[in-house]
């Protein structure tokens, strides 16, 4: 179970994504830490998301930065880096996060002649390679398929439905209170990281749908009645 006194790091939270998650759970009134290979730049990011939302009248006290260290010494940690450096990035920290819930949204994909193509990794997701490098921690893949844009307009809600796997009932849940977090947003437990590739990679199918569209598309499930 997660309160406001759980703690939520973010590694590689300078970027949309990670900043996004951040300032929503900064809202929510988690202590909640930008992570960055740079302290200074995890510091600068923070402080001007604070400077920003206070001049809209929304004051993110719970939220500072530093580096990725610092980040992994919260109760969650979060990884948001591009899909290439999670792991190392993860790996790297094991130490700090033996025991923790941590939860990936990292897709792996690329760009080729202007379509996003799904990447097969040796250990199916980029979920199961942080597992794999961390068994210690309990590791939970979520929040692929969230625009980091409408994410990180606090005041709006975000209307998606989010995908959870883990092999971790703890991370799952843990998980899905924090995604509760963020209005709008819709969590579901679909079991274990087995199905994090196909999730994963579904991602491609999203961001294609907006290069061809011009749109930024939400995935909603019907038939799941009030769950
Ligand atoms: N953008 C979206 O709409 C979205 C939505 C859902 C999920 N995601 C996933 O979430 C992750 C982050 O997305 P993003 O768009 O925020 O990514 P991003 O801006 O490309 O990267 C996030 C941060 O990661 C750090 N970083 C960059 N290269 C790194 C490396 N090789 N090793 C370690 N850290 C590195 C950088 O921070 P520092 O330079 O400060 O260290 C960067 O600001 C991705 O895996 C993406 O697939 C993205």
């Amino acid at each position: 179970m997660t309160s406001v006194e759980t703690s939520i790091g973010i590694l590689g939270g300078t970027g949309p994504a990670g900043k996004g998650f951040a300032v929503r759970l900064a809202k929510a009134g988690y202590d909640t830490v930008i992570g960055s290979r740079l302290a200074e730049r995890g510091q600068e990011i923070s402080q001007g998301l604070r400077e920003h939302w206070s001049s809209h009248g929304i004051q993110l006290a719970c939220l500072s930065g530093g580096d990725n260290a610092l980040a992994s010494t919260c109760d969650v940690v979060v990884v948001a880096t591009p899909w290439e450096g999670a792991e190392e990035t993860a790996a790297s920290l094991s130490h700090n996060l033996t025991g923790k819930v941590v939860i990936s949204m990292c897709n792996a994909l690329m760009r080729v002649n202007g379509e996003f193509q799904p990447l097969i990794l040796p250990r199916g997701s980029i979920g199961e390679s942080i597992q794999a490098v961390l068994p210690e921690s309990k590791v939970a893949a979520a929040l692929h398929h969230v625009p980091a844009k409408e994410l990180g307009e606090l005041g709006e809600a975000v209307e998606c439905d989010v995908l959870i796997c883990s092999d971790s009932q703890e991370a799952a849940d843990t998980t899905s209170e924090l995604i509760g977090q963020v209005p709008g947003l819709r969590g579901l437990q679909v079991g274990g990281m087995s199905c994090a590739g196909p999730v994963e990679a579904f991602t491609a199918v999203l961001l294609q749908l907006n290069v061809r569209n011009k749109t930024r598309v939400g995935l909603r499930f019907t038939g799941l009645g009030n769950v």
